[in-house]
């Protein structure tokens, strides 16, 4: 099946969700792909909130400054400074399409603004805790009545449609073949422009915050067509994930911290002030790797973090998910600590993209978690990546909206070669071993040894998925694993080749901090 549109993307979270409909208002036809269901993406679970400077006793330099520090060095100054800059307008585009920001009469601003850890301000815009699916749930209404955009649910993009597919030896992109998960079809999705909005590769660790989605298929499908990928090595664990048997990624926002939520021991030891003058508000590389350290020095397979002498009228105005869910599995917030451990939440480097989405191969446009801008560095700032996507979202659709680009007639996928696949359990083996080889040995804290076992380990699932990839017809599973194995050896291989700690990177080998901070570019 061959079907064409003016742009194709591949991703419903905020990224996709967001351009899909700036193009779709300027009637360009959209075709909108999404792996499973439109609301399943990161961008439907955070928490915390959006940065932006709205507040006259703030100022867009200190959110700038804020994001440089936590960055530790590698941020582009130029992505910071425009998109802090440009992050007043977000905030009113999502206030124009019904986004309705918890509001504060006592505040100038008429919004109630959270902080996090390593911003100096409060300057976080929320909607209680449920920021994510409050902004989401309200532009899938938009997206669902727009007659420019057809949605794809159930759609598992697995690789571009480049040049040499059409007989042409060039650097375009020209759409993307998908799989339909209900009729195990692939189709062909043609398009003047192709859109990577497709989100980050938690899942390539076994603890995460992320949903299912999260496997890096945009990062993946990027980097075999030539693209470069910057900085893999940078994945943020989030300080404070749910500890609970039957809580699968639960995240218990940054923002209970920024309220007064302090950590302990089991013990009822408060630690932070071991390891940073900011305690609690110590940015989250700092604050995840002291958890790990104190978790490990005293064999504790959690610690806690304890909000409950706020009054239980603040805690249900401004954790009210938290409070629930909590509750349901038998914790009561109001009175007792949560336990939590940090887990993977944020891939900090991705496609090599310039502030317009524009990545190294003509009409291919990368935005969001997937890409890299140089916003977030060596450690992203909280609640800076929902910004990201819309303001780098704004920007690839004008892009787009100036492409002049003649049809071109897009083949058939070839399956004429393979047959059925005969051994499921192949695969979920290999992807249980993945993730546990990557959480046991390029986690928190690494070590040469660590991560040359890691390789060694990935090379070999990654010979045996080749073989299964070439023989049997494709299924997500396949797709998904195929992805998450190329992701651990982009994270691993970036790892290998940083001789020092930086950010989010810690190596026992090389604890010290180079005095020139460089990216890690790799591309095939
Ligand atoms: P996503 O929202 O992850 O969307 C990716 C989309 O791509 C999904 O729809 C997925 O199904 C689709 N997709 C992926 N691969 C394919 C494929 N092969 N074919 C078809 N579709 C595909 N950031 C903040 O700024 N503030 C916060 O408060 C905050 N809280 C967070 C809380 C949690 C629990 C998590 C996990 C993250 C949080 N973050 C937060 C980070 C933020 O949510 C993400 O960085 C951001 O939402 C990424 O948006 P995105 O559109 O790039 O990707
Ligand atoms: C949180 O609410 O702690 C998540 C914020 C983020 O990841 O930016």
């Amino acid at each position: 099946m061959i079907l064409n549109y003016d742009s194709v993307i591949i991703g419903s979270g905020l990224a996709g969700l967001s351009t899909a409909l700036r193009l779709a208002n300027n009637k360009k036809k959209v075709a909108l792909l999404t792996k499973q269901k439109l609301n399943e993406c990161n961008s439907y679970y955070a928490q915390g909130g959006i940065a932006a400077v709205i507040d006259s006793n703030d100022s867009t330099q200190s959110h700038i400054d804020d994001t440089l520090i936590a960055g530790a060095g590698l941020c582009n100054e130029e992505a910071v400074q425009y998109i802090v800059q440009h992050s007043p307008e977000a905030i009113k585009w999502l206030v124009s399409q019904g986004v309705q920001f918890t509001p504060d009469t006592d505040n100038q601003t008429g919004f109630h603004l959270t902080r996090e850890g390593g911003h100096s301000f409060r300057r976080i815009l929320h909607v209680a805790d449920s920021t994510g699916s409050a902004i989401i749930d309200t532009l899938i209404r938009k997206v669902k009545s727009h007659p420019y955009i057809t949605v794809y649910e159930g759609f598992v993009a697995v690789d571009l449609i480049l040049g040499n597919k059409i007989g042409v030896n060039n650097k375009k992109c020209y759409g993307v073949y998908a799989l339909n998960r209900n009729t195990n079809q692939i189709y062909s999705f043609g398009g003047k422009s192709t859109v990577l909005a497709s989100g980050g590769s938690g899942k390539v660790y076994l603890y995460t915050t992320n949903p299912d989605v999260a496997t890096g298929d945009g990062i993946a499908m990027a980097y075999r067509a030539g693209c470069r990928v910057a900085n893999m090595e940078f994945i943020q664990f989030h300080p404070t994930c749910l500890y609970h048997p039957h809580a699968k990624s639960f995240l218990i926002s940054e923002a209970v911290r920024g309220e007064g939520g302090i950590l302990k021991l089991p013990t009822g030891y408060r630690f932070m002030q071991n390891h940073d003058e900011r305690m609690e508000l110590a940015p989250r590389d700092i604050t995840a790797r002291a958890i790990d350290f104190e978790m490990k020095k005293h064999g504790f397979d959690f610690v806690h973090l304890d909000i409950s002498y706020k009054p239980e009228s603040f805690i249900k105005e401004h954790f009210p998910n938290i409070l629930q869910t909590c509750k349901g599995l038998g914790i009561d917030i109001t009175n007792e600590p949560i336990p939590v451990v940090p887990a993977a939440h944020y891939t900090c480097g991705g496609i090599v993209t310039n502030l317009a989405g524009e990545t190294d191969i003509n009409s291919l446009y990368a935005i969001g978690e997937c890409a890299y801008t140089g916003l977030h560095g060596a450690n992203r700032l909280a609640s800076n990546s929902l910004l990201e996507c819309l303001v780098i979202g704004e920007n690839a659709a004008n892009s787009i909206l100036n492409l002049t680009i003649d049809p071109v007639t897009i083949p058939e996928w070839d399956a004429s070669q393979v047959t059925d696949n005969d051994e499921q359990i192949i695969i979920s083996h290999n992807w249980d071993e993945l993730r546990r080889a990557m959480w046991d040995y390029v986690g928190i804290v690494r070590t040469n040894k660590r991560l040359e076992r890691a390789m060694h380990r990935i090379n070999m699932l990654q010979a045996e998925i080749h073989d299964y990839y070439s023989n049997f017809k494709l299924s997500a599973d396949l797709i998904e694993l195929r992805n998450l194995l190329l992701n651990a050896e982009l994270i691993v291989k970036s790892a290998i080749s940083r001789h020092e700690s930086r950010g989010l990177h810690f190596s026992k080998d090389y604890p010290n901090t180079d005095t020139i901070a460089k990216d890690t570019i790799l591309q095939i």
